[in-house]
């Protein structure tokens, strides 16, 4: 099953896609039965040089000429909130299915884009948008729905966990970690919203609305970022067996929903203390299961595209079934493996 995607945004992110989906075509085809073919990228500058191989494809700055493209599905990889809404209801409008990683964008209109994926037969996923390539959205949505979640806590911002863990175990100061987290590219466009906690409110809302299934607005979530932790508090901290963390909460506390960004002192013996670098995690708590953990990369290109692009298969697949489409999946294995290599 061939599938013409539209690529808007070819930053940390979108180059990650278009190295990856070169980088697994054959495994993702074979393991899936689709073929991904993207036929234009959107791009703002069109002379800056690309590190990822657009042979092939057409780079665009004009968005009329994608939004009128023959395509199957479209990503969304750009970042901006109301314009880029727009433009994912037009796709949305056209029954066209949309992935985005635009937490910011999210936060604010995911109500509205569902409403309208869903008048139009069309779907919305946003795997990305959430801990980066930790498949915590699936999991809400599908893994643990047999639970009443009462709480979902976690570190949901890989720059912030970046820049304190630069502060505590390698002796280097705010700035210079900030700048590093901003090279390696886990920082937003504008990393005001990863330091004061805004990114990771917004992640925090979109677990709680999976989690709750209810509403929030962004003006729920009590915030407060990094940007006056000192490397004093980390060394007190440290000197009484605590961690500084920045965790993103939202508990169900029956007669009111509480969410919350702050940084917060963990006991070094907690998991969480020991999430480091540009690493995330959540805990969920859920009736039946218990407490259960995820832990994974919380930002960066190959981790952010491993996420969008299980998105683009799932979204092929389940639009396949829907329209009956056989399946074409898998090449009958030419010998047995030797068993040691399951062991390695
Ligand atoms: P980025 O490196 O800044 O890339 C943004 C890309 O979008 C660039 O290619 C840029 O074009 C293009 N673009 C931006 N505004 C545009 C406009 N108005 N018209 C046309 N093209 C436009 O950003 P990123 O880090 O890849 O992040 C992309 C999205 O993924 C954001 O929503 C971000 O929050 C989300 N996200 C990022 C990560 C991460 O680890 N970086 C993880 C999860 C989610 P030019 O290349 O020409 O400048
Ligand atoms: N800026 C975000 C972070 C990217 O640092 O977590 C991933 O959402």
């Amino acid at each position: 099953m061939d599938k013409k995607i539209a690529l808007l945004g070819m930053g940390t992110v979108g180059s990650g896609v278009v190295n990856l989906l070169r980088e697994n075509e054959d495994l993702i085809h074979s393991s899936s039965g689709v073929r991904f073919t993207i036929t234009h990228i959107l791009v703002s500058d069109m002379v800056k040089t690309r590190t990822a191989d657009v042979s092939g494809i057409r780079v665009t700055d004009d968005i009329t000429e994608i939004e009128n493209a023959d395509i199957d599905l479209a990503v969304e990889v750009m970042g901006g909130i109301d314009s880029t809404k727009d433009i994912i209801n037009k796709f949305l409008k056209r029954g066209i299915p949309v992935v985005t990683a635009n937490k910011d964008m999210l936060a604010v209109h995911i109500d509205e884009l569902e409403e309208t994926a869903s008048e139009n037969s069309a779907a919305l996923y946003y795997e990305a948008a959430v801990a980066g390539g930790i498949p915590i959205i699936h999991t809400l949505q599908h893994s643990l729905n047999a639970n009443r979640i009462s709480k979902v806590m976690g570190i949901l911002n890989g720059t912030t966990n970046y820049i304190l863990s630069k502060m505590t175990f390698d002796g280097w100061d705010y700035n210079d970690a900030l700048k590093d987290a901003q090279a390696i590219g886990y920082a937003e466009a504008d990393p005001t919203a990863d330091v004061e906690g805004i990114d990771a409110a917004r992640k925090t809302l979109l677990l709680a609305r999976l989690a709750f299934n209810k509403k929030f607005t962004l003006d729920q979530v009590n915030l407060n970022g990094i940007t006056n932790v000192d490397i004093k508090d980390i060394k007190l901290a440290e000197s009484a067996g605590l961690t500084l963390k920045l965790l993103g909460v939202a508990e169900d506390l029956e007669d009111k929903y509480n969410l919350s960004v702050e940084p917060i002192f963990v006991d070094t013996k907690h998991q969480l203390a020991n999430v480091h670098y540009e690493k995330n995690a959540v805990f969920v708590n859920g009736n039946m299961i218990g407490e259960a953990m995820f832990y994974g990369p919380g930002a960066g290109s190959y981790e952010t595209a491993s996420a969008v692009v299980s998105d683009m298969i799932n979204s092929a697949v389940i639009t396949a079934k829907a329209k009956n489409i056989p399946e074409e999946k898998g090449e009958p294995a030419t010998e047995l493996p030797d068993s040691a290599y399951y062991l390695r």
